[in-house]
């Protein structure tokens, strides 16, 4: 469900309360002078005209309501992504501060070609502020993307690179193609999607712009809902809209292989501690250097590297059988 209208009276009257499992949003920016929004070497004619602005003496109240409402709609555990250039952040901070939202993480996406300046540095990243309400499960699926064990070419792990809090995402261009004056890439939708709902989860947006976050949300199979006040806009996309199959994307997703660390993070028995304690004591007895010998205890127990280091960094001297088995070798 789309409305053309203000997210602040429309979401009081269209959204239930605790009815959402996530929102992500994008709202303007109160910027006046336009700057961030200017696109290198951009066709402006190409761009849908109408963008509705909010002046900067009344960012701090808009701000304290459209939260309150989003507030007042999560779900319990729902969590919110919201996504601010650094000129109003303070204000949007605030008003998170005044909700009962919980911090869950202050997210920098860094995208490429940022507002050139030439006697200053050039702004190239927006903040992700990702904050969950409380007094419910938060869905965060930390697989999405890389299951625990996959490496990169250096032995990096994919998963941890993947789950940094600086995300380096670069804009879409779409030359010769219609397009609102500040859209979110689907690669950046993409991963708050996959790493915070499930399918079939209900997903607003207070600001639909180009709809962008309803589009990826259909396709990835996920249900859509929220509010563009720029008839402009509304009415083009929701033409957009109709050409769209939910579930279109899933099967470009790259699927991760199945998580080899099942046992992570779940709470270790005494007789499991001594079982790889032991274990290690005899790889390394028989040569095995310590990194690979805690790499192969990850894998055959399921558990994370830094766990199994630890274990063993903290174990007491190999036992006597070990020693017998060390000196009859
Ligand atoms: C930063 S853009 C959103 C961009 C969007 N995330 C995308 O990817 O295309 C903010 C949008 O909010 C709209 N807007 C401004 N005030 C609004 C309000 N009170 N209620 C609903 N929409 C509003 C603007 O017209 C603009 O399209």
């Amino acid at each position: 469900m789309f409305y053309n209208c203000d997210c602040i009276a429309g979401a009081g009257k269209y959204l239930a309360d605790n009815s959402l499992d996530l929102i992500i949003t994008d709202p303007p920016y109160g910027i006046g002078g336009d700057k961030l929004h200017k696109h290198y070497n951009r066709d402006e004619s190409k761009v849908i005209d109408g963008y509705v602005e909010v002046a900067e003496k009344d960012y701090p109240e808009f701000s304290a309501k459209w939260l309150k409402e989003a507030e007042r709609a999560l779900r319990p555990g729902g969590a919110i992504y919201v996504v601010s250039g650094y000129t109003q952040l303070r204000h949007i901070l605030n008003a998170l501060a005044a909700t009962k939202l919980q911090e869950v993480n202050h997210l920098i996406w860094k995208y490429n070609f940022g507002v050139y300046a030439s006697r200053k540095y050039v702004s190239s990243h927006y903040h992700i502020l990702y904050y969950a309400k409380r007094g419910g499960e938060r869905t965060f699926n930390p697989n999405a993307f890389y299951a625990d064990s996959e490496k990169n070419a250096g032995g990096g792990s994919l998963n941890y690179l993947d789950r940094e809090d600086v995300w380096l995402i670069n804009r879409e261009y779409k030359p010769g193609k219609i397009k609102n004056k500040n859209e979110l890439p689907a690669a950046l939708l993409t991963k708050m999607l996959l790493y915070s709902s499930r399918e079939n989860d209900l997903i607003g947006d207070f600001f639909l712009g180009s709809f962008a976050t309803a589009k990826v949300a259909l396709g990835l199979n996920r249900r859509a809902c929220g509010f563009e006040i720029n008839k402009n806009a509304f009415d083009y996309q929701m033409r957009e809209m109709a050409k769209l199959r939910r579930g279109e994307l899933l099967a470009g997703l790259r699927a991760p292989p199945p998580n080899r660390l099942v046992n992570k993070g779940k709470p270790l028995s005494a007789t499991e501690t001594a079982a790889i304690v032991e274990n290690y004591q005899e790889m390394a007895a028989s040569g095995w250097s310590k990194k690979s010998a805690v790499e192969k205890l990850s894998q055959t127990y399921g558990r994370g590297y830094w766990s199994i280091s630890r274990m063993v960094a903290a174990s007491p001297p190999p036992s006597a059988g070990v020693l017998f088995a060390r000196l009859a070798e």
